[in-house]
């Protein structure tokens, strides 16, 4: 019989902190670049146009994860989170489903990992100030995961409210949004809707993680901009298909060979930024081996937590 540790929310960001995940998430990206952890592309089940779900698997360190998570953009008007979901962990070697995640918690700690991960990766040697827009759930983990880092914050939300209630929280500061995109690194997590990165837009030695374009129809920069800057990128066959790139593929400006993978590069196999002077960009779609790091990292505190455990 399985015992089934289970994670609330609030148990997920207990048991894991921003520099917790970041650690996490940083190892995940170099075990998955070595063949270590295996991870099947992400399946999109549409529901729009009101939103999608998501199933993604991975394997690694002895277990297997499965994320059902949604991408729902018009719930926050409706008190709802845009993500929401759950995480199954189990043992890979009997196949014993050991915990359940809220699936919110994680996908925000991991999102913010790896947009931080890759702008610390790809920064500038003179890089300081962090720009993060849209403070919504994962945004503000963006901005979370730099304060933790040591970074000045510049947060901007259209939603001015949410803006100054979000930075007043975490200790960020409430910026506009020219502000806040001039920062040295930048991180975009709006629902997609809108180009935020024109043609041009993106001076020398500055990096921009975008993180919210992470399924079909959503774009944070304009396909110029992309054939422009130096382009990386979590997963090529997700981000292909699914994230920013896939307009900039589809316009037959952009070719594998022209992006690199942010794991080779921590990897050491790739190279990063090659000058002060580039302008990158990091395009994310979400991996599930991110995911895995952050369960594995919560998992691992479950004993201290005093949590709910179901038998199945
Ligand atoms: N790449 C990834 O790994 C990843 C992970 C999680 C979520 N996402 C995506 O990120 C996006 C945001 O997710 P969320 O859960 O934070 O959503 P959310 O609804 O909680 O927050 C979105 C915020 O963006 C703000 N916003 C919208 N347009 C804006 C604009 N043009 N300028 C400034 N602010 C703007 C909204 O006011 C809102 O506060 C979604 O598209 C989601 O699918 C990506």
């Amino acid at each position: 019989m399985a015992r089934v540790i289970f994670f609330s929310g609030d148990a997920v960001r207990r048991a894991v902190s921003p520099q917790r995940a970041y650690d996490g998430v940083h190892e995940a990206f170099i075990a998955y670049a070595r063949g270590e952890w295996t991870m099947p592309p992400k399946v999109y089940v549409p529901a729009y146009p009101v939103g999608d779900f998501r199933a993604m698997p991975a394997l690694g360190a002895g277990h297997a994860l499965l994320k059902w998570v949604t991408s729902f953009p018009g719930n926050p008007a409706k008190g709802l989170p845009t993500v929401t979901g759950l995480v199954l962990l189990s043992d890979a070697t009997d196949g014993t489903l050991l915990a359940a995640l809220d699936a919110g918690a994680v996908t925000a700690l991991r999102t913010g990992a790896a947009a931080v991960l890759a702008a610390e990766t790809l920064a500038s040697s003179s890089a300081s100030v962090a720009g993060v827009i849209g403070a919504g759930v994962n945004g503000e983990a963006a901005a979370n995961t730099f304060l933790a880092r040591g970074r000045r914050v510049l947060l901007h939300d259209r939603d001015e409210e949410r803006m100054r209630a979000v930075a007043g929280r975490i200790g960020a500061e409430a910026a506009s949004a020219d502000e806040a995109l001039a920062a040295d690194l930048v991180v975009t997590v709006t629902p997609g809707r809108e180009i935020l990165f024109g043609d041009g837009s993106i001076r020398p030695g500055q990096h921009v993680s975008l993180m919210g374009a992470d399924g079909p129809g959503k774009q944070e920069i304009a396909v110029g901009e992309l054939a422009r800057v130096r382009v990386f990128c979590d997963d090529w066959e997700q981000a292909s298909h699914n994230g920013d790139l896939v307009h900039a593929v589809g316009a037959g400006v952009l070719r594998r060979e022209n992006v690199t993978e942010l794991g080779a590069v921590l990897a050491g196999d790739a190279k990063g930024r090659r000058n002060d002077d580039e302008s990158t960009v990091f395009d994310s779609t979400g991996l599930a081996i991110q995911d895995l790091a952050v369960a594995l990292a919560a998992y691992e505190r479950a004993d201290g937590l005093d949590l709910p455990r179901l038998d199945l």
